[in-house]
Formats: structure tokens, C-alpha cells, sequence
């Protein structure tokens, strides 16, 4: 055949795929033929029908957003609050979804009777452990993947000061905070896969430099970890960023570890209606599609997960005033251009 007919070919044949999904191949469909997990963040809105019924057509992986975090569900400390989490995760399997845990160690949505109560490093160690064994004992063979340790280092690429390793700590230094943590939830739940998971370090920059060798360290001696999750919270600006995106799920994936990005989402302005403007919102479906092509030429980058789908429940609004529509659906759960992005992703990935 020759080098024109083969082009012409392999044309007529997205075509022909373009055209599947146009028909009404959902999200869940395209990523279940391509072989990878793809995910959304659940806000624990159980009365909201549309939003989880749209969410099971759309996602086979999806995540508690905040529901498995220690304060959440660990509110006193005789007092754990499972219903949320239970609910998030009964919802997953009902549907035939993978569910992620997230998180064991964090520097946020601590309870106060952890922060303030005084404890020496060893209370504190006995803890955290017994909090690990209790949460991903409950949810063994239920959560697929733990993200067991969030957001531990700094932009520069040093270790966060916090409760768990060093305010007071679990009296160990270093990373030798997180192995412990590490081994402490695959002693709760063996086949659970352990994931580090951070943002701002999807890219090769100081900090991805320092998770890198964290993780490369830990391989090397053993230290049950199976992958890191970049969270991707973007901005347009991000695009300029795609090949270091690359050369980092690289160099992990180099290591025999998995990526997942966990948090997808890319943040753009709004006016005071909430509204963006129509060329951000085509500039996001691009972003969406570039970082979700990259993942997929990689066969150990092996989940996306956005933080939320619709506009309606997001983060960024409240956190980033002036704003928002971050998401793939609009507040009407109607698809943005980020959808059909992430979709084409998907249909042109190669196997
Ligand atoms: O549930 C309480 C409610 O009872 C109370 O009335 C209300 C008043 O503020 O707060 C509610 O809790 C809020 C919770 O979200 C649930 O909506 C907390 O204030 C609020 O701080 C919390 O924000 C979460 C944030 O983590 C905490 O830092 C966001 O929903 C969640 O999207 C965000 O997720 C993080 C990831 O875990 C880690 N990566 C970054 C990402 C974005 O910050």
C-alpha cells in the first residue's frame, strides 16, 4: 500500500471512530475499550440523583473527596464516622466503579483532638497507625488504591512541616515518616496499591525532583509503594507545560511504578455570573486533551481522574475567587469543550 493510501486510511478509520462516539459513546464506554480507569472526584451528595447517575454513565473509578480524610472520619478520637465513605464506596460498587481512599497523612483536615491534643511522638505514632490499620482495614478489598501519604513536600522541594513528621511527629526522620506510613497500610490491606500523591509536581520541577527520589529510594529498598498520584490542578498557562508533564510520568513509570492523576482539573476566569469566556473555555478542552493523551501513551499511567465533574460542586470558586467553570460539565451537567476533549483523548490514544 502505498505511503498515501495508508494516511488516507488511517483517516477514514478515526473517522469512523470520531463518528462511534458521536453516536453516543459515553466517557466510561471509550475508557473501558481503551483498557484504563477514569475517574471523578464524589462530593458525598447522595440526594443529588442526577449527579450521581451522570457520574456512574461517565466514570468507572471514582474518589471520596473528602470523606476518607482523617478529620472526616475520625472526628473524636474514639468517634470514627464512616456513612459518607461507606455510602461513596457501596455507590462505586453498585456500579461496577473502582474506588481510590484518600488520604492517611496530610497536612490538612487534621481534627483538632490530633493537632492541639498534646500527644508525644510516640502517642502520636500509635495513632496514626491505628488509624491506618482501622480505615484501610475497613475498606479491604473494597479500595483499590490508597493514596497514603498527600502533599508532604514544599514547591523547593523540602519536607512540610507538619503534626506527622515533625510538629511533634511520629519520631522519625526524614522520609522515614511516610515508609512507615507505607507499611502500615500494606499490613491493613496487602493488596490495596499505595500511592504518594501531590500537586504542582506534575511537572519536572524541584518538588516532582524530590517525590522522584523519594520514590526511587523507596523501590529501590523495598518500601511498599506502587505509584504516584499527580494531582493536576491546572491552569491555561499549564499548557506550556505538556512535555514536562511527559518526561515526568516518564521517568516514573521507568521506575515500575504507576501514575494516576488524581485531581484533574483546569481553572479558568469567571465574571460574577460564574461565566468564562468562550475562548478559555476551547483553550481548557485543549488542556484536557493534551494531558489526558500524554497519560495514555504510557502503559503505566493507568488512571485520570478530574476532581469533580460538573461545575456545579467544584472547589475552585471558593478557593480561587474570579475563578472557576473548571470542570467538564457545565452546572446543567450539559458537556463542555473539556469533555469532548478528554473524549477525543481517549478515541485517538494509541493501543
Ligand atoms: O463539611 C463541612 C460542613 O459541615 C461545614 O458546615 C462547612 C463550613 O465551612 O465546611 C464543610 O467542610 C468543608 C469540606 O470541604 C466539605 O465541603 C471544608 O470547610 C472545606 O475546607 C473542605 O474543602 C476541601 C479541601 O480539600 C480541604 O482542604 C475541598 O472540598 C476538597 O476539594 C479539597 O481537596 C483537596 C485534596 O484533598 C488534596 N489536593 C488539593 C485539593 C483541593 O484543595
Amino acid at each position: 500500500m502505498t505511503k498515501s493510501k495508508i494516511i488516507s486510511c488511517r483517516a477514514v478509520a478515526v473517522l469512523v471512530m470520531v463518528a462511534g462516539a458521536v453516536r453516543g459513546e459515553t466517557l466510561r464506554e471509550l475508557a473501558e475499550k481503551r483498557g484504563v480507569l477514569l475517574g471523578s472526584a464524589h462530593s458525598g451528595r447522595s440526594a443529588d440523583a442526577k449527579y450521581l447517575d451522570v457520574m456512574a454513565r461517565e466514570f468507572n473509578l471514582v474518589e471520596p473527596e473528602n470523606a476518607t480524610k482523617f478529620g472526616p472520619i475520625h472526628p473524636s478520637q474514639d468517634t470514627f464516622r464512616f456513612e459518607t465513605a461507606d455510602a461513596v464506596v457501596a455507590y462505586g460498587a453498585a456500579h461496577g466503579m473502582k474506588v481510590r481512599g484518600h488520604t492517611m497523612v496530610w497536612h490538612q483536615q487534621n481534627p483538632k483532638w490530633v493537632t492541639e491534643g498534646g500527644f508525644t511522638p510516640s502517642q502520636l505514632s500509635e495513632i496514626l497507625h491505628q488509624h491506618i490499620l482501622t480505615v484501610a482495614g475497613r475498606y479491604r478489598g473494597k479500595i483499590f488504591a490508597w493514596d497514603v501519604v498527600n502533599e508532604a513536600f514544599l514547591d523547593d522541594g523540602s519536607l512540610r512541616e507538619t503534626v506527622w513528621r515533625n510538629k511533634p511527629g511520629i519520631g522519625l526522620e526524614g522520609t522515614a515518616y511516610m515508609e512507615q506510613a507505607f507499611r502500615w497500610a500494606r499490613e491493613a490491606d496487602p493488596k490495596a496499591l499505595l500511592f504518594y500523591n501531590d500537586y504542582s509536581a506534575e511537572g519536572m520541577n524541584k518538588k516532582s525532583d524530590a517525590v522522584y527520589a523519594m520514590a526511587k529510594d523507596f523501590k529501590a529498598r523495598g518500601v511498599p509503594i506502587d505509584g504516584i498520584g499527580l494531582q493536576a490542578h491546572l491552569m491555561l498557562r499549564s499548557a506550556g507545560n505538556l512535555a514536562s508533564i511527559e518526561s515526568n510520568i516518564k521517568r516514573i513509570t521507568e521506575l515500575g511504578l504507576q501514575v494516576h492523576i488524581t485531581e484533574l482539573d483546569v481553572r479558568i476566569p469567571v465574571d460574577a455570573a460564574g461565566k468564562a469566556s468562550a475562548a478559555d473555555i476551547e483553550a481548557q478542552g485543549r488542556l484536557y486533551k493534551g494531558v489526558a493523551a500524554i497519560c495514555l501513551k504510557y502503559p503505566l499511567c493507568t488512571a485520570i481522574q478530574t476532581w469533580g465533574f460538573t461545575d456545579k460542586y467544584s472547589w475552585i470558586p471558593r478557593t480561587y475567587p474570579g475563578f472557576g467553570a473548571a470542570l467538564l460539565m457545565d452546572g446543567d451537567f450539559q458537556p463542555k469543550p473539556a469533555y469532548v476533549g478528554l473524549r477525543d483523548a481517549l478515541i485517538l490514544a494509541p493501543k
